[in-house]
């Protein structure tokens, strides 16, 4: 794969920017200079959005639409970091004994609905010509194929369909440009607050700046032909 270089005058969101890997993606993408603008999206940044309230994703894409307008700029990376494992809602499962319709309903708000909704507001700001990249942090977890060991039924479940929207957002987008490129991104375990109670000893968990600059350096060698797929940090195609 070689390097593709980024269009003049380009203009970067993140969505989850305020998240371990979101923010460094943020932080990378500022210093690397690549796009003439990078905006952070997400629950306290200045471009709000929270996945429960469809009208701030409509909001926040009018923001970055009008943002484009004022800079003569075109949107050429679309990069959604949001995700949900554990929390307040509850825990991944480890029997189906356990399965609970209020942790299945968030995680499927903040790793399905939502990305589903950035996808309804964000992918017709991309252009209708020329290079452009719409990339969904998703887990290799969410592979049907790749599921030997069971368990984490909603976070497997909902990162199942977020690779689903994504095969299926990126069918049509190819129809509209055939120089887009959309994918489900495994990022390995990154040292975050999402992976933190579940690193194991002997588990590779990576410092979040070292996943960020691996996937923004696979995300800038996929060529329109690898679009669809999930695509790990290392630039491997995973199976669905
Ligand atoms: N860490 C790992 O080992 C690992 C492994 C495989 C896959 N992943 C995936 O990597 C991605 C990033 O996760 P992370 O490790 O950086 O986790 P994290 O630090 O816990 O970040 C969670 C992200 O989800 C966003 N979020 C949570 N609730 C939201 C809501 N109601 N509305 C909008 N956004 C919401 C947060 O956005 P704010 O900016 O608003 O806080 C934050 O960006 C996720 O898709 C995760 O599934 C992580």
């Amino acid at each position: 794969m070689t390097q593709i270089s980024t269009p003049p005058a380009s203009l970067a969101v993140v969505v989850g920017a305020g998240g371990g890997l979101g923010s460094a993606l943020l932080a990378q993408l500022r210093s690397q200079g690549e796009y003439a603008r990078v905006l952070a999206l997400g629950r306290r940044a200045a471009l709000p959005l929270d996945y429960f309230d469809e009208a701030s994703i409509a909001a926040a894409a009018q923001s970055v639409a009008a943002s484009c307008a004022e800079s003569a700029s075109e949107l050429r990376l679309l990069l959604v970091a949001t995700g949900f494992l554990h929390g307040e809602p509850g825990q991944p499962e480890r029997s189906f004994s356990q399965l609970d319709s209020a942790y299945l309903q968030h995680a499927f708000v903040i790793n399905t609905i939502g990305p589903a909704l950035v996808m309804k507001h964000f992918l017709p700001l991309l252009p209708k010509s020329g290079r452009c990249v719409a990339a969904f942090v998703s887990a290799k977890v969410g592979s049907i194929g790749d599921n030997a060991l069971g368990g984490w039924y909603g976070y497997r479940a909902s990162k199942a369909a977020l690779n689903q929207l994504v095969k299926t957002a990126a069918i049509e987008l190819t129809r509209r440009n055939p120089g887009s490129v959309c994918v489900a991104l495994h990022p390995g375990t990154v040292d975050t607050p999402l992976s933190q109670p579940f690193a194991k000893k002997g588990l590779q968990v990576r410092p979040a700046a070292e996943a960020a600059a691996d996937l923004l350096e696979v995300l800038n060698r996929l060529a329109p032909s690898a679009t669809g797929c999930l695509v790990d940090y290392r630039g491997e195609i995973l199976p669905f």
